[in-house]
């Protein structure tokens, strides 16, 4: 299978972990979101990982293989939004260092949710952000029904996540979505300086800083993922997303 996750150890303790399927860019597959799930679950695990940067290639991800989707929706009536994807969001929202996000060309559905659960995140100010759950018969996930509000305010949240209109990386990053929008050529060094620096901290300082800026929403946050996974999988079963999935795998046939 080809490696379609990148693990390369930078200086200072910087983890890169890397989308590489750019044919389809960046589309995760269940294989994709259990790289990502073993990267950082043996980086939390390994002292000499101090941060993590995530990034992808000319495109971030494009969300979830919409192949899976329809997959995952089958025809019988277990809940069904796919365990890998639920695996590493679990990941993420635990994962003790931090995380950096390095953002260009397209970054949608869970390519934007992930970013709110990123200590800091930086945008190409052109990279596309977008959320179109419910113009795929899909509803929010990611814990973005609850923490997206917290960054944006909740008539921006609400737009985005009703409407699934994109934002630029700049609009992004004005609106408190990503921490930064720079130069497309200079996402990847603005960002994995940004991990450097936080890498170069006191680990103890810093792990409980994360541990604090999180506490107060944790509970709040788990609730919202447990009422999303259920919507999620009850919509991936429905007639109208099915008729959404099928459209797009067959757009070119
Ligand atoms: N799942 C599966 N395949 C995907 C994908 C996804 N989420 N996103 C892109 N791809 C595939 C395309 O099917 C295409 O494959 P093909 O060359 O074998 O036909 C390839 O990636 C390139 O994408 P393409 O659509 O040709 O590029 P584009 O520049 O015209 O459009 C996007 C790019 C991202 C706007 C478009 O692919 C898209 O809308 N993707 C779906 C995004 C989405 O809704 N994700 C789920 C969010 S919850």
């Amino acid at each position: 299978m080809p490696n379609t996750v990148i693990r390369a150890m930078g200086e200072g303790g910087v983890l890169t972990l890397r989308l590489d399927r750019p044919e389809k860019k960046n589309a995760l597959s269940r294989e994709m979101y259990g790289a990502l799930s073993d990267g950082l679950q043996s980086a939390a695990a390994d002292g000499a990982v101090r941060a993590v940067l995530l990034a992808g290639g000319d495109d971030f991800t494009a969300g979830n293989d919409i192949a899976d989707f329809a997959a995952d929706g089958g025809a019988g009536e277990a809940p069904v939004r796919t365990s890998a994807a639920l695996d590493f969001l679990e990941v993420l929202t635990r994962f003790p260092k931090p995380v950096v996000a390095a953002v260009r060309g397209v970054a949608i559905g869970i390519g934007t949710t992930m970013l709110l659960h990123c200590d800091a995140s930086v945008a190409a100010r052109t990279a596309r952000l977008q959320m179109p759950f419910a113009r795929l018969g899909l509803v929010p996930e990611a814990g973005s029904s609850l923490v997206l509000a917290q960054r944006v305010g909740q008539a921006r949240a609400n737009w985005m996540l009703m409407s699934g209109d994109a934002v630029d990386g700049e609009t992004a990053a004005r609106e408190g979505l990503v921490t930064r929008a720079v130069d497309d050529a200079e996402v990847e060094a603005v960002a994995a300086a940004m991990a450097g620096q936080l890498a170069g901290l006191p680990p103890g300082a810093v792990a409980a800083t994360k541990r604090l800026l999180r506490e107060p929403y944790a509970v709040a946050l788990k609730e919202a993922m447990d009422r999303e996974r259920a919507a999620f999988s009850e919509r991936l079963r429905s007639p109208e997303a099915k008729a959404i999935f099928a459209a797009f795998l067959n757009r070119k046939g």
